[in-house]
């Protein structure tokens, strides 16, 4: 069983698509906190001169845009779910998905987005985090979520190192790609923080002793920091491959500790983009004129943030507290 999200963020369950649903969003940085408690918000300040976040066919700017993955069925579901076989429908022209409950009676549900068993981990990417991750080397503050049964495929799809086969490479691994090609090391910095969140707590993933982060919102800018959480510096793709692997085996130890499962916490890579911008403020004249004299140009720092979730399992919310 795996929840699928309306195009609305009203959330239906339907009886067994294997698939898991990815939310993406981007936002302005420092906009103050939106008081619509909808994770559906839509928020976003546009100045002309910026190049908005996600483009949006609708014309609503900024709004979360939710997209469905149906996974592979494993071998054993083969043989188990046959008699369901035709249950779930993807119709990607039109980007719907039908659950049909019986012959003659079908639900269906419309995304922005839907991603067939066939689609490769590059065109998931490229349909879902590329343009979330050209609006945060943009300026503006983007997530990427996945929701979904445990077993649907979120970690294959956010987290896959692609050590073995590059094509198997996740969203996480190549948003840092196209990050770390897009900034010029020299003068802007990319860190990094990877974060569990179980049972209210933050759990540091790269230091695990470090349990009990806070949540701190700066009430003049609504920027949300997570004061005494590791920040790594990231320069290459290697490093940053090294620092997953880390996150991803203190998630293991720690869950064996706390005696869960690493599918009842979230996991939260959080992306932090600062890039100089070279200001220049040109000195006018009397009449107007622009004056020869250019005052030495100002550095502006323009701060950004990716964050990619990795959600609990969809299936144990009522039972594990988690909400
Ligand atoms: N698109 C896919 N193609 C092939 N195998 C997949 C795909 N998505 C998931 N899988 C496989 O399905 C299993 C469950 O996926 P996983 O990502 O661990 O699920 P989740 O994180 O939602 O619990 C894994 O063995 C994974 O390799
Ligand atoms: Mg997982």
């Amino acid at each position: 069983m795996s929840s699928v999200a309306h195009r609305n963020g009203n959330h239906k369950v339907g009886p067994r698509p294997q698939g898991s649903a990815l939310k993406a969003s981007s936002f302005k940085s420092r906009l103050p906190p939106s008081p619509s408690p909808s994770p559906a918000a839509v928020r976003r300040s546009s100045p002309a001169s910026l190049c908005g976040p996600v483009k949006d066919p609708d014309g609503v700017p900024g709004r979360v845009r939710v997209a469905v993955r149906l996974r592979p069925r494993n071998a054993e579901e083969m043989v188990a779910d046959a008699d369901f076989a035709d249950c779930v429908e993807l119709l990607p022209e039109v980007k719907r998905l039908k659950l049909r409950k019986n012959n003659w009676d079908a639900d269906t549900y419309e995304f922005d987005e839907v991603l067939t068993e066939y689609a490769s981990q590059k065109r998931v990417y490229e349909v879902v985090a590329k343009p979330v991750v050209e609006s945060v080397l943009d300026g503006y503050n983007g997530t990427v979520m996945a929701y979904g049964q445990t077993g649907t495929g979120k970690t294959f799809t956010l987290g896959r190192l692609g050590d073995e086969d590059t094509a198997h490479r996740g969203i996480m691994v190549r948003a840092m790609e196209d990050i770390l090609a897009d900034v010029d090391l020299g003068s802007d910095s990319v860190t990094v923080s990877y974060l569990q969140l179980y049972m209210e707590a933050i759990q540091d993933l790269l230091d695990p002793a470090n349990d009990n982060i806070s949540i701190v919102e700066d009430p003049k800018t609504g920027d949300v920091s997570l004061p005494g959480a590791t920040l790594v510096d990231i320069r290459d793709q290697q490093s940053f491959l090294e620092l997953l692997r880390l996150g991803e085996a203190h998630r293991i130890a720690a869950n064996t500790k706390l005696n869960t499962e690493s599918s009842r916490s979230h996991a939260i890579l959080m992306v932090h983009v600062r890039r100089s911008i070279a200001g220049e403020d040109n000195l006018s004249n009397e009449n107007g004129n622009t004056s020869h004299l250019v005052k030495p140009s100002r550095p502006l720092v323009r701060k950004s943030k990716l964050v990619v979730v990795d959600l609990a399992g969809s299936e144990r919310i009522h039972k594990s507290g988690l909400y």
